[in-house]
This record gives structure tokens, sequence and C-alpha cells, in this order.
């Protein structure tokens, strides 16, 4: 059983969890026939307001293995939000007919606004360029299968830092266990927020910013790809100077180590050739289909849990978040500003805007 029944952000399951629910993932794929009713009678909701191929068809495939069912909408304007109604509405009725749910929006902290009017789980599938937890089990699972530990390695986040939620998400989770060295490269432009360097500070996680790739893909163990945000830009000519900052391609995997892994959350634009995946270091596919275990293990845990739907309005000390793609921007949000312990004022919505 879990603590969390929200998972919102990758820090909503502990490290144990986590091991846990790795174990949980091998099993299911070493015996899928043990968990074949595992979930029979119950129903995921996927509210999509956002595109998806991985995530919710893994989240789907995996309730349907686990003999749940599924509903839900992948294409927003074919439901009720076309006509005006608020994120809260929404999540009360589906909460009335599903007994977990999952949601992907553009707009960063929507999830946890869903989880103050959910009675039933909430599952963050990304959340505009914020957060994107699920994705985070599914690497560390990968990783886990690979090295047999999730410790001690050296691993390069590459690309889009900015507005990655994988790699927002990734960072937080990953830096919580031993021995773990980040590299981050990326342009200038796209370098990780302010609220995760001070994270890394404070967890005193031993990193470096580094805009070229080359200089470091002799010795890292984890190369982690990911995709230019092209969405997430307000100008596209500033895409357009960005989009073909890293290209990973046969020549420069020469230099990468033997054992090393390549990694990507997917969809890949051209930031790896495919030349390179025939390369047995490019992980990125396994990684995919690792996405739908461990996400069979994470539904089966919360749907198991009965901790209550404790998050608690608390007092509203609403004050203005800058981020114009916050939550809060277009529906109005309970508790909105908290003190963060990294002593700073950031919204507990988006998270990534510090005021004051
Ligand atoms: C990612 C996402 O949606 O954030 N995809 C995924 O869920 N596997 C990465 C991306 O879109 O670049």
């Amino acid at each position: 059983m879990l603590d969390a029944k929200f998972i919102i952000d990758p820090l909503d399951l502990r490290v144990e969890e986590i091991h846990d629910l790795c174990l949980l993932a091998d099993k299911m794929q070493e015996n899928p026939q043990d968990y074949q009713d595992a979930c029979h009678g119950k129903l995921l909701a996927t509210l999509f307001y956002e595109p998806s191929t991985r995530t919710r068809l893994s989240f789907e495939s995996a309730m349907y293995r686990l003999g749940g069912n599924v509903i839900g909408f992948s294409d927003p304007t074919a439901s009720s939000v076309a006509k005006g109604e608020s994120l809260a509405d929404t999540t009360r009725t589906v909460a009335a007919y599903a007994d977990i749910m999952v949601m992907r929006h553009p707009k960063e902290g929507a999830p946890k606004l869903a989880s103050f009017y959910s009675s039933i789980p909430v599952i963050n599938a990304g959340d505009g360029g914020h957060q994107h937890p699920t994705q985070t089990l599914t690497d560390l699972y990968t990783i886990y299968k690979v090295f047999g530990r999730i410790s001690h390695l050296k691993i390069a986040i590459c690309g889009d830092l900015k507005f990655g939620r994988t790699v927002h998400s990734l960072i937080q989770a990953i830096a919580r266990y031993e021995g773990i060295e980040l590299i981050l490269v990326s342009p200038q432009q796209l370098q990780i927020p302010d609220y995760l360097l001070a994270y890394m500070v404070q967890n005193k996680i031993k990193y470096k910013q580094i805009e070229d790739l080359e200089s470091v893909i002799h010795e890292v163990d984890v190369l982690y790809m990911t995709r230019i945000q092209k969405e997430r830009f307000v100008l596209q000519q500033d895409y357009e100077k960005l989009k073909d900052s890293y290209i990973l391609d046969v020549e420069k995997m020469k230099q990468a180590k033997k054992d090393m892994i390549i990694m990507h959350p997917l969809p890949r634009v051209n930031e790896i050739a495919t030349q390179v995946d025939a390369d047995p270091r490019a992980m990125y596919f396994i990684q995919a289909q690792n996405g739908m275990f461990i996400r069979m293990a994470l539904i089966l845990k919360l749907l198991e849990g009965n901790a209550s739907s404790s998050i608690t309005l608390g007092n509203a000390t609403v004050q203005d978040c800058d981020n114009p793609n916050c939550i809060g921007k277009i529906e109005q949000v309970p508790a909105q500003m908290l003190q963060k312990e990294t002593g700073k004022l950031c919204c507990s919505y988006c998270g990534a805007i510090e005021i004051g």
C-alpha cells in the first residue's frame, strides 16, 4: 500500500515505495497471468487535455492487463470542457464514475487542483512544462533493470531542460539516491528552472550545467535525451533557433562507454538519429515498454490503498502567481501560495515561480 493517494509530483512516492513498485512490476512482467484479474470490476478514467501516445496507451493497456476497464477522453473538445466546464466540476463528475483517474493537462498544477476535488486517486500524467511523475517511474524502473541499482551513476540529461517536465520529475526523484552525479546539458536559454536548482543545492546534489554534449559523452552511464518542447515556446522563432541544438548520431556514440545506455521519454523528433536505434545501448523502446509494467504496479497499489482524501483546503492565501501557464490563471484554486523549504515563496500549484 502506498502512503499517498494522489501522485502529483515525484516526491509523492518514497524511495522504498518506488523500490517495491519495481519489484512488483518485475513480477507482473514475469507472470502476467497472476495479475490478469487483479483489478476486475475497477474503472480507470483517462482525462487527456493534451496529446499523448505512450502515457495514455500504457495506462490503458496496463488497466486492461489487470482485468479492469477504461473510460475517458483524449480530445477535450469532444467533452463538456468545450462547453466551458471547470476542471473542478469535471473532476467531481469523473470521480463519481471511476475508481482511479489519470490526467494530462497543458496548465501547470491542473492535476493538483483535481486532487482537491477528487474522492478517488489522481495520477498526474504531465502538467504543462512542470512535472510528469509516472514517466519518472518508467525511467527509474529502466535504470534499475539495466544496472540493478539506482545509485552511483553519472547521468547526463540533455536537451530542453527548461520546459521538459520529464526532466524536472527525474531530477527531483533521482536526487534522493546515493552517489548520483548529474550533468545537465542544454543551451543557456533552456536551462532548468530556478526551483530545481534550489532543490539540488539544498539536497547537496553533485551537478554541473554545460552546453557541449560531446565533452561528456565518454564518461556517463546514462544519457537521457529529450525533445526541444516546441509547444511551450511563446515565440516560434526562438524554437527554430534551438530545435537542432543536439543530435545524437552513430559518430558521437563511438565516444560513449560500452555499457552506457541512451534513454528518451519519447516522442523523438530529430535529437537521436534513427541509425542509433540499432545500437544495443539504445534503451528508449524498452523504456516505453517498462512504462506499462510499472504503471500496472502503480494502479494496483493505488487501488489497494485506503488513504483518505486527506488534502485539506486550509486557508486560501491567494496571491497572484506570475506564471501565465499556471492553472490558477484560469480557475479558482484553493490554498495557492505556500512557503517552500527553500525559504522562497513558490506557487504551490505550478511550483516554479518564486514570489518576492
Ligand atoms: C513526454 C511528455 O509528454 O512530457 N512524453 C511522454 O510522456 N513519454 C516527453 C515529450 O513530450 O517530449
